[in-house]
């Protein structure tokens, strides 16, 4: 049995459950695909590390000033993501905890789809040491709702539940929002070990696959751009060349 079989067989795939991954190797899965339509297919994850579009409702931002805010805007959210948790929740083991980056206006929607369902659903704050953008208050941090199943096993204390790590800097970046592998990985060592499988199914550049791989874990990733999955397949082969797929 080869070890991407083996791999299949621990995560729940088999070969008819989707067309063929973007990417695979001994460690990381890729899809190039709609998260909605991939997550029923995948099963007996560890743990989910992700980063979904926020979805604030258009009034906050793009026409912002022409249509006027309503409680209906966050409940179009709840709607979306009450899909999405049961999704995540659904791909885990008994056992398994989902993090899931948010921030101070959608964190509220994550707790409220997911009290009744979750054992226990918790914010940690992401400090990024640095803030910019806003008005009043400049944005220094990002919410993390950090969700366990019923099985999920206690973890020694010790960390609190600030998690203070640099953003990545602008000039770096290879996608607008991409996170700090060095974060991800903190949060992966602390509710996983070695061998086990951590999903993210809004992959981006790739940032959690490789947080995942560099702990020891098999990952298994799902981006819906194409762009996003081909910078992810060069960066988990260490391909990167500077300046030549930066995101303007
Ligand atoms: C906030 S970004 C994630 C960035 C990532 N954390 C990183 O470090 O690169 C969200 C990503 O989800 C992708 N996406 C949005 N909707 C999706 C869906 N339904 N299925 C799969 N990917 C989706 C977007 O293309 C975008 O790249």
């Amino acid at each position: 049995m080869t070890i991407e079989l083996e791999q299949d067989a621990k995560a729940g795939f088999s070969a008819s459950d989707c067309s063929a991954a973007f990417y695979e190797d001994s460690q990381v899965k890729l899809w190039n695909g709609d998260c909605r339509e991939i997550l029923p297919t995948i099963r007996g994850v560890d743990c989910v590390v992700t980063d979904p579009p926020y979805f604030l409702p258009a009034a906050h931002y793009a026409v912002r000033g022409q249509t006027s805010k309503s409680i209906g805007d966050l409940s179009i959210l709840e709607h979306y993501f009450r899909g999405l948790l049961q999704e995540i929740y659904d791909c885990l083991t008994p056992e398994g905890v989902a993090y899931v980056f948010c921030d101070g206006q959608s964190y509220p929607i994550f707790h409220r789809v997911g009290y009744s369902q979750w054992k226990r659903i918790r914010p940690l704050i992401w400090d990024k040491g640095t803030s910019v953008n806003g008005y009043a208050w400049r944005h220094q941090h990002e919410l993390i709702a950090y969700m366990e199943k019923d099985g999920s096993p206690k973890v020694p204390t010790g960390d609190g539940d600030v998690l203070r790590e640099n953003a990545v800097k602008v000039a770096d970046r290879e996608h607008l929002a991409e996170k700090p592998s060095k974060l991800i990985m903190r949060l992966i060592q602390k509710s996983t070990k070695e061998g086990q499988t951590i999903l993210d199914p809004f992959a981006g550049c790739g940032s959690a696959l490789l947080a995942a791989r560099d702990c020891g874990r098999k990952a298994i990733g799902i981006e819906m751009e194409t762009k996003y999955c081909q910078i992810a397949v060069r960066r988990i082969h260490g391909e990167l060349m500077a300046g030549n797929s930066r995101i303007s």
